[in-house]
């Protein structure tokens, strides 16, 4: 799912909802939090945050077959999720 689960973002404990349609990346940025991104498309890989937590659902075109598969860092700026909660290293 693209919405509709958790980020919990481990430096800070703080934690948000991502609703339907939005990206982790918009809710981060629109409550003030720090992000690094760029092309917001997946394909700059500014964006790449490592994941503590939680499977991803990759729709970038950085990171390879490899580096998806093994769900430890995720491009936010068009990730979903198949686990109700990522905990990013944020
Ligand atoms: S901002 Fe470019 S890959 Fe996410």
């Amino acid at each position: 799912m693209i919405g509709g689960f958790w980020v919990e973002l481990a430096r800070s404990g703080r934690e948000f909802y991502i609703p339907e349609g939005k990206k982790v990346l918009e809710v981060l940025f629109e409550a003030g939090v720090d992000v690094d991104y760029s092309c917001e498309l997946g394909i700059c890989g500014t964006c790449i945050t490592r994941v503590i937590s939680g499977i991803p659902e990759h729709h970038d075109s950085v990171l390879s077959e490899e580096e998806q598969a093994a769900n430890d860092k995720v491009a936010i700026c068009c990730c979903g999720c198949k686990t109700d909660r990522l905990v990013l290293d944020l």
